[in-house]
């Protein structure tokens, strides 16, 4: 049965580490000029009906590395954004290719997708969640601590995309795992209740230096996320006292990491001397959706025996 990355609560964390396994595997072979071509011959679809620079770039240089092909497929250019059903699209790409990665709007469409897809199928984000960058940050962080599930991380600004997703990631690592947002932008009711019936380790506040106090990860992202450009103005009053700064990291661990997935805002969710300061690791972590991904192409698309080699 074919397996899809859509949220990383339908995956284990023994299933997770394996990937990042496989990750500091492949780009091990990839910083020593070792060819690696697991999916050789295959193709992935790439459907965008959001803007990106690090997803698009990152899965077509990934497939590349792999021995594989990618399509930019977006809703402008394709009968997608012309209205032509998911599950027709989903049925057609599944005779053409044998992957399939979607950045869209709602969690459903992508899960419909899936669902009508013969081939295994990415959520390379939607307005829910954004697993792929999830698994970066966790990598990023195995990479300069030595380990990620025994840290304790701290999420602050908007309840969005990421902060679901690392809602999701400390339900399935059990790690610790604070947010700070403002009153009313708080992550998904549903989100959290899941996570704490998977017994994770949550504190929910609107006190970023609570959240922030003796944290060994700090993490934000830009206050309006795509499709909420009209609520920029709003935000930028209903966010004041939320920007990552050098204040909060007086607060923090002294050797704490600071992740953001980048686009980034500087002056508003973050500070420039924090983004471009010593404990900033966002252009590593920037580079890891790279690996990160083509363990999960290769997990998904690829000879599970070769993977493992
Ligand atoms: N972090 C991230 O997903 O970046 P892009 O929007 O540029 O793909
Ligand atoms: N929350 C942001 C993440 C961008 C990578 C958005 O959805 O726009």
């Amino acid at each position: 049965m074919k397996a899809d990355f859509l949220c990383l609560s339908e995956w284990t964390a023994p299933q997770l580490d394996a990937i990042f396994t496989l990750t500091g595997n492949l780009k091990q072979q990839q910083k020593a000029g070792i060819p690696h071509p697991l999916l050789a011959g295959k193709t992935l679809g790439m459907i965008f009906e959001k803007s990106s620079t690090r997803t698009r770039v990152s899965f077509e240089v990934g497939m590349y590395q792999l021995g594989g092909h990618a399509l930019f497929l977006s809703s402008g250019n394709t009968q997608i954004g012309r209205g032509e059903p998911i599950k027709d699209t989903a049925r057609v790409l599944s005779r053409y290719v044998d992957g399939i990665m979607i950045r869209t709007y709602s969690q459903s469409a992508a899960a419909e997708l899936a669902s009508y897809a013969d081939v295994p199928v990415i959520n390379a984000l939607t307005d829910s969640y954004h697993p792929c960058q999830i698994m970066a940050d966790l990598f990023t962080v195995l990479e300069h601590k030595g380990s990620y599930a025994d840290q304790v991380y701290c999420w602050i600004g908007d309840g969005n995309n990421m902060a679901n997703s690392w809602i999701n990631a400390a339900a399935v690592f059990g790690f610790e795992l604070r947010v700070a947002t403002p009153a009313g932008y708080e992550p998904d009711p549903w989100v959290i209740e899941r996570a704490r019936q998977r017994g994770a380790k949550l504190l929910l506040t609107n006190d970023p230096l609570e959240a922030a106090r003796g944290a060994d990860v700090l993490n934000t992202d830009v206050w309006a996320s795509m499709g909420q450009e009209e609520e920029q103005a709003q935000r930028e009053k209903d966010f004041v006292g939320f920007q990552l700064n050098n204040a909060v990291l007086a607060v923090a661990d002294k050797q704490c990491l600071v992740l953001h997935c980048l686009p980034a805002h500087r002056g508003e969710e973050i500070s420039d001397e924090v983004i471009e300061g010593p404990h900033s690791v966002v252009f590593d972590e920037a580079e890891n959706r790279l690996h990160v991904q083509k363990a999960i192409l290769v997990t998904l698309m690829g000879d599970k025996e070769q993977a493992c080699c």
